[in-house]
């Protein structure tokens, strides 16, 4: 049984609600997908994997310079695991294969990988995009604008379950809206 406490307290302690309410949407968000598409998942894999697929990115994981952060992040999930006394070889290697293909279009083969990947996108599309690029970049809107039009193109890739898609369509439709006003409003001087 995972210490769900302990593993909202490490990534609090990480990266604040910015990153626990990431992991705890994907969550919510990939047992909906499952369930609209009759998909079985372990408790534990999903779990696991939506709360550290992104933990590279933050300090004490964070390597230097330019890195891949689902494949650093793969690479942690045997330490993390045992740091959560997850000790079935299976499920880790399950783990780490949804946390380094999480980005990776069509790769992997398991039904979590699947999950997390699509539960992901969704995650960055629609007005929760908006909120996250520019809480990351709240002294440059130029910079978090880019970062959204980047973000809606790859993301939108990356969806490849019908039922992502369907969650995603109305997200994908208000972020298009929204970057269009902004731009009017601002005459885009932003
Ligand atoms: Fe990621
Ligand atoms: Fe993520």
């Amino acid at each position: 049984m995972l210490d769900i406490e302990k593993m909202n307290r490490h990534l609090q302690d990480l990266g604040g609600t910015y990153i626990l309410n990431h992991a705890r949407r994907c969550l919510v968000i990939a047992k909906k997908l499952a369930e609209e598409e009759n998909l079985a998942y372990d408790e534990d894999i999903l779990t696991f994997s939506c709360y550290f697929h992104d933990i590279s990115a933050f300090k004490p994981y964070r390597p230097e310079g330019k890195f891949d952060h689902a494949e650093e992040s793969a690479k942690i999930v045997p330490a993390l695991a045992a740091e959560y006394s997850i000790n079935d070889a299976y499920k880790i290697s399950a783990i780490e294969e949804a946390v380094r293909y999480h980005d990776k279009c069509g790769q992997g083969t398991a039904n979590e990988t699947k999950l997390l990947r699509n539960a992901d996108a969704v995650d960055y599309l629609g007005f929760i995009a908006v909120a996250r690029d520019f809480s990351k970049q709240h002294e440059e809107m130029t910079k978090a604008i880019a970062a959204l039009k980047k973000h809606l193109a790859e993301f939108s890739a990356l969806l490849e379950l019908d039922s992502a898609k369907r969650m995603a369509e109305p997200r994908i439709k208000k972020l298009e809206t929204f970057l269009r006003e902004f731009e009017e409003e601002t005459f885009g001087l932003y």
